[in-house]
């Protein structure tokens, strides 16, 4: 069966069964702060699984994008290894919210797998957890699976919990057989055989302190690998054979023919996760999502290099993914080329470094094992991560490679110190962030109003700086984008000045100074925001919202929001694309933003589940962290967003909105820096008054400045013309006389002559002039500049061709009489430098020179 056939063919059997089929959530998980990247099916289903979220309908199936390459679930070090592992993968899986449990699950299974994919009952084992009864129960009787190939494995292989917190439970697991000749048992990690199909019954929430709590109901989560399927059922023995991974397999075999197949297989890996993850916005950098990535494209590189390819060739391997994966996931095909310039850009970046680095780690490892040791120290291996950027398990791997091991514990006290450095650097607040224990958690009242009685509950102090929290607050913190209030926390005889609020979990922080008072713990106060700076990032969070809609109507739906910045009345917004924008466009966006203010659109904000959030076509701000229900920002027709931010009622409030500048900070990423309220008007202002100094500088109207600067600058242009005419005829009258002065040496005629010029450019000017007067000689002219001699020689063309003069040459023998230095061609030679009373001196003694060439 291809691909396509399995994909349709899964979904179809469980619509066929009561399944509600949902779309693939994206790679980037826009819910769930626990996750960088979606790992499983059911991750979009968490909050239903724990009971906190409604269950609209109580049967799902979807087909959905994973990636597993950080916390719990990550297999990057298995890929190329055996041909079964994958950081990007697709999961077939189907769900039972407290509806039907395990008969039906296990009954489904087996005749999907069976019935529709055609496999052969005899090549198919289970395993069940250990204590699971009911499970082995079903499997035996109902199923009729012989005993011997029902195997009970532990916790570690058959208990499936998403991460360290959250839905889990028990699982039974469905294995292929691919040489059932061998009439061996079953020993699922021989690569005899391959997991093909997980089903969780889930019945738990992992709590924060280990505790497994039931559920209120019990669920079915399953999960199959498409890949998986597709080997087995394409009768292949590896993924990488399969039709999802063929062209790309291909592509790499044509440019590295003697190539091994684990780089080629890590490659193809490798590339399907770039793309994906490039395509829903990630940006690579050093830490979170970004930093994973960066990893998975470094460790491809050096892959890359393996198989002796030293040129970037990623990028071009990015165009073969979209147009395998491009049919399914339309995201693919909007992004292709910004996958394919973000790609190359780090390529580029990286390969700079990359041999230098792998020079370097190979002199290391021929150290280590010429001393017979097997350990790279925690030095090397931080001087290739810090200053190579060599990622860290990529170390481990070239370490491996040549039957060494890391020294990891020397590697993070290195990587510890450096982190303390930079901590100790921060700015005040942060460099506290250490931790300090359990903060309660804040109530925040600030969406509706800016003063507020609270109660001390938790305080810091350093001396005269502060940071506290209260029970509830008016205060936000910074959060997506949006920068902390300031204001003040008071009570009688109490005075704190709030100089920034910030998160800590679920705590808003004060971070202040005392100005007279003695805070503690349980006291009652009243927090004031700074009113008037809160409304003008309100002005700039709406205009922000604004921005992203004129940007996507003006550029198109491929523009993705990947970072910003709230300020009072100023704001930054960071987006993809691949092209700087032209005046037109920028025009056009900022146009359309200040017609939308004029139109006192009404801003609603309202909290909605988040799953009808996303199916009324809500963005997701990238890497923002959200609830089970979550607050939509909603500006007329014109934008719906999820954002936590504070915004204005309606859109007039934000007065104007003027376009600052617009520049590319990354490959495929572009800056937009904007300012509104009183900060644009006042731009404007100043802008005004500086056109109106200029009109009156060149007398006349600011409509017309703009002539009168063009007539200006050509009148100048012609002015210079004339100046230079004149300065020629005056030259032609100059050399005439210097012609007539000239001495002649055996014939030829030698000008020797003090001149004054402005610049070199007359001098040679000049020199043209006399070259022409001159017909056959040689030409000394000489000159002081600032205060330093300059000097020019000529030597007409007869006199090189025939006399055999080199200006050059002579120009050097000249010079050493003023201590200077000089050189040129045959014909045309300048020097300077050297005492500039000695020029006299040097033009004397031109023809003593030019005697020894007669
Ligand atoms: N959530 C289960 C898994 O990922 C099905 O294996």
């Amino acid at each position: 069966m291809r691909s396509e056939e399995i994909r349709e063919s899964f979904l179809q059997y469980f619509r066929q069964r009561g399944h509600r089929i949902v779309e693939s959530s994206p790679l980037i998980p826009q819910d769930d702060p626990t996750l960088l990247f979606a790992n499983a099916g059911m991750n979009q289903f968490k909050g239903i699984l724990l009971g906190k979220e409604e269950r609209v309908f109580k049967r799902a199936a979807s087909c959905q994008k994973c990636l597993r390459a950080s916390g719990k679930h990550n297999d990057l070090e298995e890929v190329g290894g055996d041909g079964f592992h994958h950081t990007f993968f697709e999961m077939l899986g189907n769900w039972s919210f407290g509806d039907y449990y395990k008969e039906e699950a296990i009954g489904y299974a087996w005749d999907y797998s069976t019935r529709i994919l055609g496999l052969p009952p005899q090549r198919l084992w289970v395993s069940v957890y250990q204590d699971d009864e009911e499970s082995y129960r079903i499997w035996r009787e109902v199923i009729d699976i012989p005993e011997e190939r029902i195997a009970r494995l532990g916790k570690k292989e058959n208990f499936w919990m998403m991460g360290e917190l959250g839905p889990c439970g028990p699982c039974s697991e469905i294995y292929y057989d691919f040489k059932p000749e061998t009439g061996e048992g079953f020993n699922p990690d021989s690569g005899r055989f391959s997991e093909i199909w997980n089903l969780v019954f889930i019945q738990f929430s992992r709590e924060e302190s280990g505790k497994l709590s039931p559920l209120p109901f019990k669920s079915v989560d399953t999960g199959m690998g498409l890949e998986r399927v597709a080997a087995v059922t394409q009768g292949v023995g590896s993924n990488y054979e399969t039709d999802l991974f063929h062209p790309l397999m291909d592509w790499l075999r044509e440019i590295s023919p003697d190539g091994d197949l684990y780089s080629q297989r890590v490659i193809s890996d490798h590339i399907r996760a770039l793309s994906f993850s490039i395509a829903e916005g990630v940006i690579l950098s050093n830490e979170g999502r970004g930093y994973v990535i960066r990893r998975i494209l470094r460790r491809a590189a050096r892959y890359g290099r393996l198989l002796g390819l030293r040129e970037p060739f990623l990028y071009k391997l990015s165009s073969p993914v979209v147009d395998l994966m491009g049919g399914v996931y339309s995201e693919l095909v909007a992004k292709r080329e910004h996958i394919a310039l973000v790609i190359k850009a780090e390529e580029e970046r990286f390969g700079e470094t990359l041999d230098l680095g792998m020079e370097l780690f190979s002199r290391v490892a021929q150290r280590v094992k010429g001393q017979g040791g097997k350990m790279v120290s925690g030095q090397d291996a931080f001087k290739l991560y810090d200053t190579y950027g060599f990622p860290l398990d990529l170390i481990q791997v070239m370490a491996k490679d040549e039957g060494l091991e890391v020294d990891l514990e020397g590697f993070s006290s290195l990587m510890e110190a450096q982190r303390d450095k930079a901590r100790k650097a921060a700015k005040f607040g942060l460099g506290m962030q250490v931790s300090l224990g359990k903060i309660p958690t804040t109530k925040f009242l600030g969406y509706n109003t800016l003063q507020a009685e609270g109660k001390i509950v938790w305080l810091k102090r350093d001396g005269e700086s502060l940071e506290l929290a209260l029970d509830r607050t008016p205060f936000y913190a910074e959060q997506g984008g949006q920068v902390g209030d300031r204001g003040e926390i008071s009570a009688p005889g109490l005075k704190i000045r709030v100089d920034n609020t910030i998160r800590r979990d679920e705590a808003t922080i004060h971070l202040g100074r005392l100005v007279v008072g003695q805070p503690r713990e349980g006291m009652e106060v009243i927090a004031q925001v700074d009113e008037s700076r809160r409304k003008g990032m309100e002005r700039s969070h709406t205009a922000t919202h604004l921005l992203q809609a004129a940007l996507r109507r003006v550029l198109g739906e491929h523009i993705h929001q990947s970072g910003s910045l709230v300020e009072p009345d100023r704001l930054r917004f960071d987006f993809t694309h691949f092209k700087g924008l032209n005046p037109e466009e920028i025009q056009a966006v900022e146009s359309l933003i200040n017609e939308k203010i004029r139109e006192d659109l009404k801003v609603d904000t309202y909290l909605s589940p988040l799953q009808e959030a996303k199916a009324q076509g809500a963005i997701a701000l990238f890497g923002e962290k959200y609830g089970e229900k979550v607050r939509v920002v909603r500006i007329g027709d014109l934008s719906l967003e999820l954002c936590g931010g504070t915004h204005l009622q309606s859109t007039a409030r934000i007065g104007y909105f003027r376009l600052d500048k617009e520049e590319g900070i990354a490959a495929g990423v572009r800056r937009i820096e904007a300012r509104v309220g009183e900060k644009a008007c006042r731009l404007a202002m100043e802008e005004g008054e500086l056109l109106g100094r200029l009109s009156q500088l060149l007398k006349s109207e600011p409509a017309d400045l703009e002539e009168r600067i063009r007539r200006l600058l050509q009148e100048r242009a012609a002015l210079e013309k004339e100046a230079q005419r004149l300065r020629c005829l005056s030259y032609c009258q100059l050399v005439e006389g210097m012609v007539k002065r000239a001495t002649v040496m055996n014939g030829i005629k030698v000008v020797r002559e003090k001149v004054e010029v402005g610049s070199r450019e007359e001098l040679l000017q000049m020199g043209d002039a006399l070259r022409g007067e001159l017909g056959s000689g040689v030409g000394l002219l000489g000159t002081v500049l600032g205060d330093k001699p300059a000097l020019l020689l000529l030597v007409t063309r007869d006199l090189v061709s025939e006399r055999g003069f080199k200006a050059g040459e002579l120009i050097g023998k000249v010079a050493t009489l003023m201590g200077g230095r000089g050189g040129g061609s045959p014909h045309l030679a300048q020097a300077g430098g050297g005492d500039v009373k000695k020029l006299d001196e040097v033009l004397e003694g031109l023809p003593s020179i030019l005697e020894g060439y007669l």
